[in-house]
């Protein structure tokens, strides 16, 4: 008996080392979604990706490298999200303030056509843009990260930085609660999509804690050490990525692998009151839209209100529609259509929008344009990684596959999903694609163009000092969200915590109606909205913030409720 007391502690102990040694942290033990670090933190979508990026922290690497080093762990540990089969974008902030902006954006096909989701009598085939090969865009990631090193790598080679992943890939890692749900739910996807040595299906269902081994993957990450980019855009991994595609209804060619190239970009930066905001420009909507409603919110004077009330909900709302009805209206891939960015931000041209704004009444949609139509709005997933290191850089990246998954499509030889961003794009000018949004001729198929997304990596200094890095995967939603998490905290003052678990609503123009997340008003509020002529949509989340807040010298990360895999990793 005496001995069982001594020996069970230690065995424990022993146990539990073991675990923490291989990295193994899941959703049983308590994951940590707010911390406060002096020297760098890491706020991710899983545990296992946000204790490799803190790792590289540790040993000297930049924000930089650990932001390369998450995005190949998540590739690992979220396959519904991280990925190398998809595509991103990253803003940078360094140590002596200079920004940069990465666009690893998937584009399309070049045997792509403008109306490929359409059937002969000209409408969208249902689903065609959002499963199976057809709606594959050309994956950027490895060709994004591969680009971050060569302009920004300071010390650490590719191959160390994927080598933590590569372990986990091989070894395997004990999923989540909400990881198993998910797997079950896509299992018939899956196995459409897949032939039977797929990781991912299983013959019964997936529960947490089981062991998610992925060999295939482990082989094509040792390639990408070996090779670097070459190993995914040639020789034998690209062919028999290209036959994959192909033999589930897909047209990616052998030239768009070849010809991929991520493209370095100007950030938009915007100043409202004593902060700078600088998010992504074209292909994505983010920065454009975000700045855009800071600048209309700053003319009808939010910053009056001293709490989230029904009039602070119409005047957010009333400026959301009318920033997104110009992304529908003018947004796209800048290098294919001229988007008059230097207009749109004028503060005559906003102050025109704003003509209509009136503080008793909802504009209806058709007010501010009728020229396009809408449908309805579906789930979806992607995933943001905030990083700040002891030297000061700062890194926002937002990654994705669009939705869960992708587009079910299980590359097998590689052990990816792929993506299924083709649906980003507006497969009819005027129809709405899954996150309901409507797009015009800006956004309309070609060959080798980039879909417009709406995801808003962020960076936001506070009196010319690093003060938030945030985003947020959600759609449509994101760019709403981001701007929600910023005004809570900057004109709330929130804690960060509170800031980004506070309920969230949103409108995007179309369909006309707020949506919002249970809880988010109280009854009375939303009669006073309903008397002003809004109309409503309850869905489950809105947006999933991962967010650096840079305050008294200290880094504060604060991961979301929203998805319990978040985690906050710092030092
Ligand atoms: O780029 C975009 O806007 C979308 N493909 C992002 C998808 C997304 O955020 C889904 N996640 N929740």
């Amino acid at each position: 008996m005496k001995s069982y007391s001594v020996i069970l502690p230690i065995l424990a102990l022993f146990i539990s080392c073991l675990l923490a040694c291989n990295n193994n942290k899941t959703q049983d033990q308590s994951i940590s979604q707010y911390e406060t670090g002096e020297n760098g933190v890491v706020v991710s979508a899983h545990p296992l990706a946000s204790k490799i990026g803190l790792d590289v922290l540790k040993s000297g690497g930049t924000a930089i490298e650990a932001a390369v080093a998450v995005q190949f762990a998540l590739a690992v540990v979220c396959p519904r999200a991280g990925n190398i089969g998809g595509g991103g974008f990253a803003i940078i902030r360094l140590a002596d303030g200079s920004v940069d902006a990465l666009d690893y954006r998937e584009v399309a096909p070049l045997q792509s056509q403008r109306d490929m989701y359409l059937d002969s009598l000209g409408q969208v085939v249902k689903d065609l843009s959002v499963k199976g090969g057809l709606s594959i865009g050309v994956p950027g990631t490895v060709d994004g990260m591969a680009m971050l090193m060569d302009k920004y790598g300071s010390g650490m080679s590719l191959a160390e930085l994927i080598e933590p992943s590569k372990n986990i890939a091989e070894n395997g890692f004990l999923i989540s609660q909400s990881e198993a749900d998910r797997l079950n739910r896509y299992k018939s996807d899956f196995e459409k999509y897949t032939d039977h040595s797929s990781p991912f299906l299983k013959a019964d269902e997936w529960a947490v804690n089981d062991s998610l081994i992925q060999l295939n993957l482990a082989e094509t990450l040792k390639l990408l050490q070996q090779q670097g980019r070459d190993g995914f855009y040639k020789n034998s991994h690209a062919i028999d990525l290209v036959d994959k595609v192909n033999s589930t209804g897909g047209v990616l060619s052998m030239s768009d692998l070849l010809e991929y190239k991520s493209v370095w970009r100007t950030p938009i930066q915007h100043d409202y009151k004593e902060y700078r905001v600088i998010s992504m420009p074209p292909p994505s909507s983010g920065g454009l839209v975000l700045a855009q409603m800071l600048s209309m919110l700053d003319k009808i004077e939010i910053d009056t209100f001293s709490d989230i009330n029904s009039g602070y909900i119409h005047a957010m709302v009333e400026v959301e529609k009318r920033a997104y009805s110009d992304r529908a209206k003018y947004m796209g891939d800048s290098d294919f259509v001229d988007i008059p960015i230097v207009e749109m931000l004028s503060s005559s041209y906003l102050d025109k929008k704003l003509d209509n704004y009136d503080i008793g009444t909802a504009s209806m949609a058709e007010q501010i344009y009728n020229d396009l139509d809408f449908q309805t709005l579906e789930s979806y997933e992607t995933t943001h990684t905030s990083i700040v290191d002891k030297y000061g850089n700062a890194v926002s990246i937002t990654t994705t596959l669009n939705s869960n998954y992708g587009s079910k499509v299980y590359f097998e030889k590689g052990g990816y999903f792929l993506n299924n961003e083709m649906d980003d794009f507006s497969s009819k000018p005027g129809t709405p694609n899954q996150f309901g949004l409507v797009g015009g001729e800006a956004n309309a198929i070609a060959p080798n163009k980039r879909m417009l997304s709406s995801m808003t990596p962020t960076i936001i200094e506070k009196n010319d000092s690093l003060y938030m890095v945030l985003g947020s995967p959600g759609g449509s939603t994101i760019i709403t969200s981001v701007l929600q998490v910023f005004l809570n905290v900057a004109q709330f003052n929130m804690p960060l915590d509170i800031a980004v678990n506070h309920k969230r609503f949103h409108h995007q123009w179309l369909p006309d109606h707020i949506l919002y997340e249970d809880g988010c008003f109280e009854e009375v509020t939303k009669a006073h909205l309903a008397a002003k002529g809004h109309k409503f949509e309850q869905t489950k989340a809105i947006g999933k913030v991962k967010a650096i807040l840079i305050q008294g010298g200290k880094m504060i990360g604060s991961g979301d409720q929203r998805n319990l895999d978040d985690a906050v990793y710092t030092y």
